[in-house]
């Protein structure tokens, strides 16, 4: 059985103090959660929200790392930074990274072999945009953004990986995949892992991100195939989140 993962993204938001005021609120909100629970926050966010989570059952996640130990890569952040803040999850290959930040299948994977090596457990992004879908090509796009961001994992590493699928389209948007829709794509990139790493498919847990929120979280947990949520708007209220982190309730 895969243990459901929720992890909120919250993007380009929070200053340090108002960090320490939504994990402080989340903390007791969260304590009784029966799913792996992360918030990845801005690195400038990384000091105060460990100190506040520490020996509780939140994790700290970060939104992107670079793949070079260190060097002149200036604005960019190594996995033992992170790991210096006790990060332990990445998100890697987010869509708004692809779209506003130049990120390719390519970088993705470098950043999945660093994160992997260095002991970080990557949140791995593929999603198609609205026409991709619309011109019936989400299946074999989704398939592929998988199997190049894993190239070069052996199967036992893939068996820790995370992966998000955002379909673009819902991101922020409010407008939801259904809860078939989402759980068939999950499906098809399930399969994708399957094909190349064969029963590490059934370890891979693999979320739906994309306007999800206390309102579509019990429907869409509820699909054999999602095993867990990428949680953006919705994670940045103490109370939303943990509503989504108490998805059954
Ligand atoms: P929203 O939940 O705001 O749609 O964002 C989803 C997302 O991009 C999470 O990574």
């Amino acid at each position: 059985m895969r243990k459901p993962i929720i992890a909120g993204n919250w993007k380009m938001n929070k200053t340090p103090a108002e960090a320490r005021a939504l994990v402080e609120a989340l903390v007791p909100l969260a304590a009784d959660a029966q799913c792996d629970v992360v918030v990845c926050t801005p690195a400038v966010d990384f000091a105060a929200v460990s100190e506040v989570i520490r020996g509780t059952n939140i994790k700290l996640g970060a939104q992107n790392m670079h793949w070079k130990e260190s060097g002149a890569y200036t604005g960019e952040l190594s996995a033992d930074m992170l790991k210096a803040y006790g990060v332990e999850y990445v998100i890697l290959g987010h869509s708004e990274r692809r779209q506003y930040f130049g990120e390719t299948d390519t970088t993705v994977n470098l950043r999945v072999l660093a994160a992997v090596k260095a002991g970080l457990t990557p949140i791995i992004c593929v999603g198609e945009k609205k026409e991709e879908r619309e011109a019936g090509y989400t299946d074999a796009l989704v398939s592929y953004q998988t199997k190049i961001a894993l190239s070069g994992l052996t199967a036992d590493e893939v068996r820790h990986v995370v992966i998000a699928y955002e379909p673009v389209w819902a991101i922020g948007t409010g407008l939801t995949a259904t809860d078939e829709q989402a759980n068939e794509t999950i499906g098809v990139i399930r399969e994708a892992v399957r094909s190349v790493y064969g029963d590490a498919a059934d370890d891979v847990r693999i979320q739906y991100g994309g306007s999800m929120n206390p309102k579509n979280c019990k429907g869409l947990m509820a699909q054999p195939e999602i095993d867990g949520g990428l949680i953006g708007g919705a994670s940045l209220k103490a109370e939303d989140f943990s509503k989504v982190v108490h998805f059954d309730a």
